[in-house]
């Protein structure tokens, strides 16, 4: 029987799946499996699931050349060096399009949330601060026919996009090429990163993290934003130079942000936490137990159709 391993917990309609074929592990153990880990007990297996917290560089890539494919439970492979997989015909799958829906409203939950200071304002009421209906209590920012930059025009953009509708707001994307079809589809202008961050009073991320996205938003691109604008992350952490987007929200150079990911996860900088201007989620964004059973159903058949030598329905490709 061909053996599986799964690297981290995942819903078990996916390992129920996997095991009515194969001899299935799955480890519990609630820690991530270290590198030494990896490479002495990967080449045990035909199938590995992976998790976001496995680093699969080249060196577990080459520890393992019995292993056919990696299941990647993300969307986002940027912890697989998928260069050194081509190069040993390791076959790589991820989860698209299952988590787009989710991942949007992740992202425009922290939109609500920062411009409104829902959890600021929570955390008021639990506090016992409440004392009246006052005027000016938590005064913030309307989210309706303002100007919304979505950077990224990807499946989770285009539902981020679609999800716009009923605010009456103005789009603009950028994205790496010009795509009419989101254009036409979400009545949205193309523009230059600059104007995006200049003009818009959203600005939410939906890109891959590679070299060409790492610190997208630094410094420059900040100082380029409005100073009521709100900058919504649930892409990768190292999209954003986090310590720039720290000097900026202390300066009040910008209104807020709201954050899924962070540069060094799980570790979130203290100046973030000290911060009521910024709404802080811990890497949730395709997490609603609908979508994580897709997810989990999907790197199952992935893993499923190659062991049985079909070809994946994901597949990783560059
Ligand atoms: C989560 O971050 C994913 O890439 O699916
Ligand atoms: C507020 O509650 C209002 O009635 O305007």
């Amino acid at each position: 029987m061909k053996k599986v391993l799964i690297t981290d917990l995942i819903p078990e309609i996916g390992v129920n799946l996997l095991k009515e074929h194969y001899d299935v592990t799955m480890n519990s153990s609630g820690h991530c499996m270290t590198k030494e880990d990896m490479i002495e007990t990967f080449n045990n297996y035909d199938g590995i699931v992976t998790s976001l917290t496995n680093p699969i560089d080249e060196d577990v890539i080459n520890a393992c050349p019995n292993v056919k494919i990696m299941a990647n439970y993300a969307v986002g492979y940027n912890n697989i060096d998928i260069e050194a997989a081509i190069k040993r015909s390791l076959i790589v799958t991820n989860t698209p399009d299952v988590l787009s829906d989710t991942t949007a409203e992740t992202a425009w939950s922290l939109l609500f949330a920062v411009s409104r200071r829902i959890v600021e304002a929570d955390r008021y009421v639990r506090n016992g601060d409440w004392k009246r209906f006052s005027a000016n209590l938590f005064l913030g920012r309307d989210i309706f026919n303002k100007t919304l930059g979505i950077v990224g025009a990807g499946s989770i953009g285009r539902r981020f996009a679609e999800k716009a509708r009923g605010y009456h707001m103005t789009l603009l994307y950028y994205n790496r090429n010009r795509d009419l079809e989101f254009e036409k589809q979400y009545n949205a202008t193309y523009v230059g990163m600059d104007d995006l961050l200049s003009e818009s009073d959203f600005i939410s991320l939906h890109v891959p993290l590679n070299e060409e996205t790492h610190h997208l938003i630094g410094e420059e691109e900040i100082s380029l934003m409005k100073e009521s604008a709100i900058l919504i992350n649930t892409s990768r952490g190292p999209v954003i130079d986090e310590d720039a987007l720290i000097k900026a929200l202390q300066e009040k150079r910008i209104y807020g942000a709201g954050l899924d990911v962070f540069e060094n996860e799980p570790q979130v900088p203290e100046a973030l936490i000290t911060m009521d201007n910024v709404v802080l989620l811990p890497h949730i964004g395709s997490s609603s137990t609908e979508t994580r059973d897709r997810m989990s159903e999907l790197v199952a058949h992935n893993i499923i159709n190659v062991l049985e030598g079909r070809t994946p329905i994901t597949p990783v490709t560059v």
